[in-house]
C-alpha cells in the first residue's frame, strides 16, 4: 500500500481586499496537473496583521505566498532578502522560501516580458508605457533589464510619472547604461510616435467594472508595426486590445502578463514548470 500523506504543500495570496483575486484559478489547476498535493489559499490579510502573517507563513512552512494591494511595499520589512528587480522597484509581489528564508522577488513585470519575447525581443526597443504606478513601475524595470533602450512614461499625474522616470534614469540605468527614459505628460488624445515598437497600457483604465473606459490616445497613431499589450486581465479583451487589433498590431491582453508571471511564480516554489495553457483555461472559466 502507498505511503499515506495527509499534508499539503502550501502557497497562498495576502492581500485585503482579497476575495476578488483570482489567482487560485490559475495556480491550483496547474498544480493538478503537474501531479502536486498544493494549495493555494487566498488569505485575507489586513495591514495590520501582516507582520504576524508572515510569521504564520513561517511557521506553516508554507513554500512562498504572494502579496498584492496594500502589502507589495510594507512586507518588504519582515523578509529575509529581495531579488534584484524587487531591489530596484522597492515592491514585491512574491515570496519564496528558499531553505528557510523568506526572499521578496517581483514576477509582475518578469511575467510580462516573458509574454512578449513569445512574440519579439525586447532588445533595443523603444517603448511607450501609459501609467507610472506598480504595474508599471515593474514593467518599465524589467523592460529595461532585457535591454529595452527608450521608454517614453505617459502618466496623469506629472509627480509620479517623473518619479518613475528618475528611478529609471538612476537605479536602473546603472545597470543598463544604453537606456534613456523620458516623461510625457498626458493632455488629450496621445500621439504614439512612429518610431515606438511597443506600446503598453499598465494604467487600471478598462478594468472591471469601467469595461467601456477609453484610454485616451489618437488611434490614427497605432501602427500595425507595433505591439500593443494591455495589463487589464478583466475583461481582457478591453478597449485598446481592440482597437489594436483592428489596426492590425499584434496584441498581448492582461491575461498573458497574469498567466507569465503565475508561471513563474510556480517555477520559484517549486523548481518545476507549468503548463501555461492550463493557468490559462483556469482563469478563462472564472472569467467567462
Ligand atoms: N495582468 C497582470 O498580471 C497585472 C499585474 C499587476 C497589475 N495589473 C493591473 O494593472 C492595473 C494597474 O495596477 P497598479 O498596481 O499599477 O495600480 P496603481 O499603482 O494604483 O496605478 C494606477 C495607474 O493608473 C493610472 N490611472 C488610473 N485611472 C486613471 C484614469 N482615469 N486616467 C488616467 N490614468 C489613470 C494612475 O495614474 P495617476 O498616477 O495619475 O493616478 C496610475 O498610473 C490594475 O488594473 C491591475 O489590475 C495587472
Amino acid at each position: 500500500m502507498a505511503e499515506l500523506n495527509f499534508k499539503q504543500e502550501l502557497v497562498g495570496c495576502f492581500g485585503y481586499p482579497v476575495a476578488e483575486n483570482p489567482t487560485q484559478a490559475m495556480i491550483e489547476p496547474a498544480f493538478r496537473d503537474m501531479g502536486l498535493d498544493w494549495r493555494y489559499l487566498t488569505l485575507e490579510v489586513r495591514p495590520e496583521g501582516l507582520e504576524a502573517a508572515v510569521q504564520g507563513a513561517r511557521v506553516f512552512g508554507f513554500k512562498g505566498f504572494n502579496c498584492t494591494i496594500p502589502h507589495k511595499v510594507e512586507v518588504i520589512q519582515y523578509l529575509d532578502g529581495l531579488g534584484e528587480s524587487a531591489e530596484l522597484m522597492g515592491a514585491v509581489n512574491c515570496v519564496v522560501n528558499r531553505e528557510g528564508k523568506l526572499i521578496g522577488e517581483n514576477t509582475d513585470g518578469k511575467g510580462f516580458v516573458a509574454s512578449l519575447k513569445e512574440i519579439d525581443d525586447p532588445a533595443g526597443k523603444s517603448i511607450v508605457i501609459f501609467g507610472a504606478g506598480g504595474a508599471a513601475r515593474a514593467i518599465s524595470v524589467e523592460m529595461a533589464l532585457a535591454g529595452a533602450n527608450r521608454i517614453l512614461i505617459v502618466n496623469r499625474s506629472a509627480t509620479r510619472g517623473q518619479e518613475l522616470v528618475a528611478l529609471l534614469n538612476t537605479g536602473v540605468k546603472a545597470r543598463c547604461p544604453e537606456l534613456e527614459s523620458v516623461y510625457a505628460p498626458w493632455d488629450g488624445d496621445f500621439q504614439i510616435p512612429s518610431n515606438t515598437d511597443i506600446v503598453i497600457n499598465a494604467t487600471s483604465i478598462g478594468l472591471y467594472p469601467d469595461v467601456d473606459a477609453r484610454l485616451a490616445l489618437d488611434a490614427s497613431t497605432l501602427a500595425s508595426h507595433m505591439i500593443v499589450a494591455d495589463v487589464i486581465p478583466n475583461p481582457p479583451k478591453t478597449q485598446l486590445v481592440k482597437m489594436a487589433a483592428a489596426k492590425g498590431c499584434r496584441v498581448i491582453d492582461g491575461l498573458k502578463m497574469l498567466v507569465g508571471q503565475g508561471v513563474i511564480g510556480i517555477e520559484y516554489w517549486t523548481g518545476r514548470s507549468p503548463d501555461a495553457s492550463v493557468m490559462r483555461a483556469g482563469l478563462e472559466a472564472v472569467f467567462d
